[in-house]
């Protein structure tokens, strides 16, 4: 199954619980946008393109169970609805994104044609958001395909796997669509310390795919860089500023530096639904913030002695300049970033008003 399902018979969203994955593998149903907003704030549900498309199915669960056929209090309802769920996680841009369409989309057809018609508007509208992201991550691996050679060894951190979207992944699909094009290729996992995003899920995803790889500790990078074992970084994103500045997985920042110290080129795979050219540069971009206890314990048995203070932010900002190439789906986009990202935002329809 796809990473998120919306089931209308039982009107529930469907999810693989990845906290539980790889040794166990559960659904959750979710029945009410506060449910929505929980699987994604505990990351039973994670990875910026999938939180946003389940935020959308959040906001649709919201439409079906409002109660009057008033379009202004419809509208409303949704609007809170939609506030909340933004609040969830604060640095994917992707929550925001599909937000503002799936609102765009209630205002037009409410006030138009009313609210039952707008219900109907707004399935369509979330399968359709659903859909798409699975089709920008194949284009993602067509176009990313031109700069994997025969053979690569590729490092990749956290998850931007089938997993991170609703299907098929953005760095890994890239990856995914070399190892279908028989190119030889290997991954270097990175654990991703503290949630182990790379050792649960990026390992998970790649040794069902078939796709040869070694985990590794964060800390080991640098070292089978400068030896010559890698030939590419490839990493997901869950904010692009205008500038081209990442934010990404905390630990991303420290790969790209270690890439061009050691003459690797560094890739980052993003959907136009990541990029966000209302921030002029990545300063700008909020860093979520989680629980000391994610890192100070794994898997929920304490490391640390009881007291000791853990910092924990989720992302860090690369620099545009550590920045090779950004693959989208709608090509790859080279140094000036300003002016490509802009061009690709800008190839996109306007949200209606
Ligand atoms: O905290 P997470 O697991 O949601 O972080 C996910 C990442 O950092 C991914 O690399 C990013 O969302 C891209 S996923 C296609």
């Amino acid at each position: 199954m796809r990473t998120l399902e919306f089931d209308e018979l039982q009107r529930a969203l469907i999810l693989i619980d990845q906290t539980r994955l790889p040794h166990h593998t559960e659904l959750v149903s979710c029945r009410t946008p506060e449910q929505v907003a929980h699987a994604i704030r505990t990351m039973q549900v994670r990875g910026a393109p999938a939180i946003g498309v389940a935020a959308a199915f959040g906001l649709l669960l919201a439409a079906l169970a409002h109660p009057s056929n008033d379009p202004r209090a419809f509208l409303d309802d949704l609007e809170r609805t939609a506030a909340m769920l933004r609040q969830t996680r604060p640095t994917a841009v992707n929550v925001h994104w599909a937000l503002d369409r799936m609102l765009a989309q209630a205002r037009v057809a409410a006030e138009e044609d009313g609210v039952e018609a707008a219900r109907s508007a707004l399935m369509l509208r979330a399968h359709e958001l659903a859909d798409q992201d699975v089709d920008a991550n194949r284009r993602m691996g067509a176009f990313g395909l031109d700069l994997v050679p025969s053979g690569a060894n590729i490092l990749t951190h956290c998850n931007a796997g089938a997993l991170a979207t609703v299907d098929y992944g953005t760095a890994l699909g890239v990856v995914r669509a070399a190892h279908e094009a028989g190119r030889g290729v290997h991954v270097y996992v990175d654990e991703t310390r503290p949630f182990l995003q790379g050792a649960r899920l990026t390992a998970w995803e790649l040794q069902r795919l078939g796709v040869p790889m070694t985990l590794i500790t964060d800390s080991m990078a640098g070292h089978f860089m400068s030896r010559g074992k890698v030939d590419l970084v490839l990493v997901g994103a869950d904010r692009v500023a205008a500038n081209g500045d990442v934010a990404n997985k905390i630990g991303t920042y420290s790969l790209a530096v270690l890439a061009r110290e050691n003459g690797i080129p560094f890739y980052v795979a993003a959907p136009t639904s990541t990029i966000d050219l209302s921030l002029k540069s990545g300063v700008e971009i909020p860093i979520e913030e989680r629980s000391s206890s994610e890192v100070a314990e794994v898997s929920g048995v304490r490391i640390a002695p009881e007291g000791v203070h853990a910092a924990h932010p989720a992302f860090d900002v690369t620099p545009a300049r550590l920045v090779t190439a950004i693959i989208t789906e709608r090509g790859v986009l080279r140094p000036p970033l300003q002016e490509s990202l802009a061009q690709a935002v800008h190839a996109e329809p306007p949200v209606l008003a």
